[in-house]
């Protein structure tokens, strides 16, 4: 399954200068955005519905990651917002990702149900760091994998990854399994603190199911403009 529309990455201070980026766009077009832990702490629930309101869907990015009761009882107040996609740590094991899953069920009580992507290994987890922090002996890519296939038997609906590992997680597991994608820069962009970037057309020709452009829409002159030139490169 593709997203058609590039997520994205709504990483603003506050609600008024993510309102103020919103207001560029005609008031019919519908976005896809993600929300991350900056502007739900800082602004809660309200941004979250007033979003929402504005006829865009929500991929709320909280990444949870605590003891299956616990993760539940959250999943099932975020089930409620009304939001298309949430994240939890694979790391937090398979009782952990169902807990989330049927709080999510329970939360939304017959409206729509949000999709939950599991994160594997942190883009910012370098291998040796890997080998020396969390005794995991396998490759960084292995451990991916892994997590990924953990997480599809969890019941998750895909994973975040880089867009380099898209093709070899889509070789893992199931079609309908999602890759989804940040460090997504246009030709000639600033690369800032992301590490390793494709472009949109990169991360589509690599199976990349949805990307998450931030920075590259967001710090543009022309965020709209930005906007439209990454949906063409990615649709294409
Ligand atoms: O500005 P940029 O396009 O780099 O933003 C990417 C977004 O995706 C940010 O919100 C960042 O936190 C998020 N993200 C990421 N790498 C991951 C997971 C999430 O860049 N592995």
């Amino acid at each position: 399954m593709k997203i058609n529309r590039p997520i994205i990455a709504l990483d603003f201070p506050d609600r008024e200068h993510a309102v103020r980026f919103l207001d560029r766009f005609p008031q019919d077009e519908h976005l896809f955005v993600k929300i991350g832990m900056e502007m739900y702490y800082g602004e809660g629930q309200d941004f979250v519905r007033e979003v929402i309101a504005r006829g865009h869907d929500v991929f709320l990015d909280l990444k949870l990651h605590d003891i299956p009761h616990t993760v539940h009882a959250a999943a099932r107040v975020l089930g409620k917002l009304g939001v298309q996609l949430t994240t939890v740590h694979a790391a937090g094991g398979q009782e952990m990702m169902a807990a989330a899953k049927e709080g999510l069920l329970d939360g939304a009580a017959g409206q729509r149900i949000p999709q939950v992507l599991a994160i594997t290994q942190l883009t910012s987890t370098s291998e040796e760091q890997m080998h020396r922090e969390q005794l995991i002996q396998a490759s960084l890519q292995e451990s991916v994998l892994n997590y990924a296939r953990v997480a599809q038997q969890a019941g998750m609906d895909g994973v975040v990854c880089s867009a380099h590992e898209a093709a070899a997680i889509a070789a893992a597991t199931a079609p309908d399994f999602m890759r989804v994608t940040p460090g997504i820069r246009l030709a000639g962009g600033a690369v800032g603190d992301q590490k390793r970037v494709m472009t949109p057309d990169q991360a589509a020709a690599n199976q990349s199911s949805a990307i998450v452009v931030g920075r590259a829409i967001t710090q543009a002159d022309d965020p709209v403009a930005a906007y439209r030139l990454v949906k063409k490169l990615w649709e294409e």
